[in-house]
């Protein structure tokens, strides 16, 4: 085994990763890179053996092990708490939050190389941490990011095929046809078509996701450049990070907001897989559908104002305070407005979660980084007040499982306050990032040749039925 080599193994790995990595004691594991290979790829060729031998010992020794009963409001409550997927590169605790791999987000702000000493986590770092669940060096990190500069290269027909949208169309619309637009590469239709043997599936899908990952950045640009900056686009830096090159071709040269960015990019890319978008991904390509086609349907998720969309509702509702209300609004007057809206029959965007019971880890990430850089901003202050007024509000109504803020409550009031102002555009970051996500599990689903999903679905005069019998 390479993930989990022995106890031994493990424990002096963690103390060379401490003592190498300064790291506090909160880190409980980690699996720091033994080889010095530079190249992604054979990492992978390595692990996955023995993480498919790892899977047929767990279906040929538990696959009759119950795991707790299912009951009529987990059918019809949209299939909460029902343990029914496997997805190896994250996992969500109600009350802890993400897991990467086994990391915290505080523990990979720790562990994860930076650009600069201290500074934000490089996307390629975690990306690198999704796929192998081990920590990557500085050179590997840098190895990763040049490999995807060198992959982020666009045919000219993707931008015709966005053109041929009206530029009012909604950014996420617009990024969707590009991701869509960009399918006609796809390595792994070619493969399939030619005739590939299902165990060389991963490496296709392997290609098809890191240039994907690779080009979504210059998409996602093209339309903001379209939508906001009349088409006047900004070429890739070679030299720049992932995270920095993507603010960077949007038009934003600012240090603090390429550190944005990489912060952006890192949290935002998994949250397990049971959330809307990365379920969609999981679903369309246990059909063998490849990452493209995958990854546009799970952006399409993405695009609901319950999912991924919530961050610009967020900004766009914090607005609408400040229209009515004054910056200087009291906690008093904020109090009345929440209820305004609840009354309205309205949601309060940026509250809640399907899964999380306490203040998301991503919203407390991104709180830090304000009070580092913009304590004073008026529109920080707001979302900080919102934090005292919201909760007890969303308790008071008494049906909301979690009042506390998640990680849209704050994203955008950062962008806002480096230029980044169009919050119909938000929700096309949180796309970009979530590729590194979706696209490391397709990977893995592949590699450990996952089935075709099939829930069994019921209708009501059986759920009667059977609750009759019961
Ligand atoms: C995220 C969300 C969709 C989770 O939904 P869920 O798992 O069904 O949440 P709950 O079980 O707590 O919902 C129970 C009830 O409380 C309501 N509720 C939950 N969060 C709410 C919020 N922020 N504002 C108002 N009502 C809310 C639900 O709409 C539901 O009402 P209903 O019974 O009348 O349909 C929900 O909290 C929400 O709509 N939040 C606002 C949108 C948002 O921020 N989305 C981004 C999530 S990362």
């Amino acid at each position: 085994m390479v993930f989990y080599r022995s106890v031994s193994l493990l424990s002096k790995l963690r103390s060379r990763a401490v003592q190498q990595s300064n790291v506090s004691n909160s880190v409980r594991w980690l699996q720091v890179q033994t080889s010095s290979g530079l190249d992604l790829r054979s990492e992978l060729q390595e692990l996955i053996p023995e993480q498919q031998d790892r899977l047929k010992k767990i279906k040929s020794e538990y696959g009759k092990v119950h795991l707790g009963n299912i009951t009529v409001d987990m059918v019809l409550g949209g299939m909460r708490g029902m343990t029914g997927l496997l997805w190896e590169t994250s996992l969500l605790d109600p009350d802890e939050g993400i897991r990467f791999r086994g990391l915290s987000i505080p523990e990979c702000q720790k562990v994860l190389p930076a650009a600069k000493p201290g500074g934000e986590p490089l996307p390629e770092g975690l990306l690198w941490l999704l796929l192998t669940g081990k920590v990557p060096s500085k050179e590997q990190v840098n190895s990763l990011s040049q490999e995807l500069q060198s992959r982020a290269t666009i045919p000219d027909h993707v931008y015709k095929t966005i053109d041929a949208l009206p530029v009012t169309a909604h950014p996420m619309t617009q990024f969707a046809t590009g991701v869509m637009a960009l399918q006609v590469q796809s390595e792994f239709q070619k493969a399939y078509e030619k005739g590939i043997h299902k165990s060389k599936f991963w490496e296709p899908t392997y290609e098809d996701s890191m240039n994907l990952i690779a080009q979504v950045p210059l998409v996602a640009a093209y339309v903001y450049r379209r939508m906001y900056k009349n088409g006047d686009t900004i070429p890739k830096d070679e030299s720049l990070d992932y995270g920095a090159n993507f603010a960077h071709m949007l038009g934003f040269s600012s240090s603090e907001m390429h550190e944005l960015m990489r912060l952006y990019v890192t949290i935002h890319s998994d949250h397990e897989g049971g959330n809307v978008s990365a379920h969609t991904g999981h679903l369309v390509a246990s059909a063998l559908s490849d990452p493209y086609l995958s990854f546009a349907a799970a952006l399409n998720g993405l695009a609901g104002p319950l999912h991924g969309l919530a961050n610009q509702e967020v900004l766009l509702w914090i607005k609408s305070v400040v229209e009515e209300c004054g910056e200087n609004i009291s906690k008093e007057q904020l109090k009345d407005y929440v209820w305004k809206t609840l009354n309205s029959g309205k949601v309060v965007p940026g509250f809640g979660h399907g899964v999380l019971r306490k203040t998301d880890p991503r919203y407390t990430c991104q709180r830090e980084f304000a009070m580092k850089h913009l304590p004073e901003d008026p529109l920080f202050q707001l979302v900080s007040k919102l934090y005292e007024v919201v909760p007890p509000v969303l308790t008071e109504l008494g049906k909301v499982k979690n009042p506390w803020p998640n990680v849209d409550a704050h994203s955008g009031v950062l962008l806002n306050y480096y230029g980044l102002t169009e919050a119909r555009y938000y929700t096309v970051l949180f796309g970009v990032s979530r590729a590194l996500g979706i696209c490391s599990q397709l990977i893995w689903d592949r590699a450990l040749g996952l089935p075709l999903e099939r829930p069994k679905s019921v209708t009501m005069e059986w759920l009667e039925n059977q609750c009759k019998k019961a």
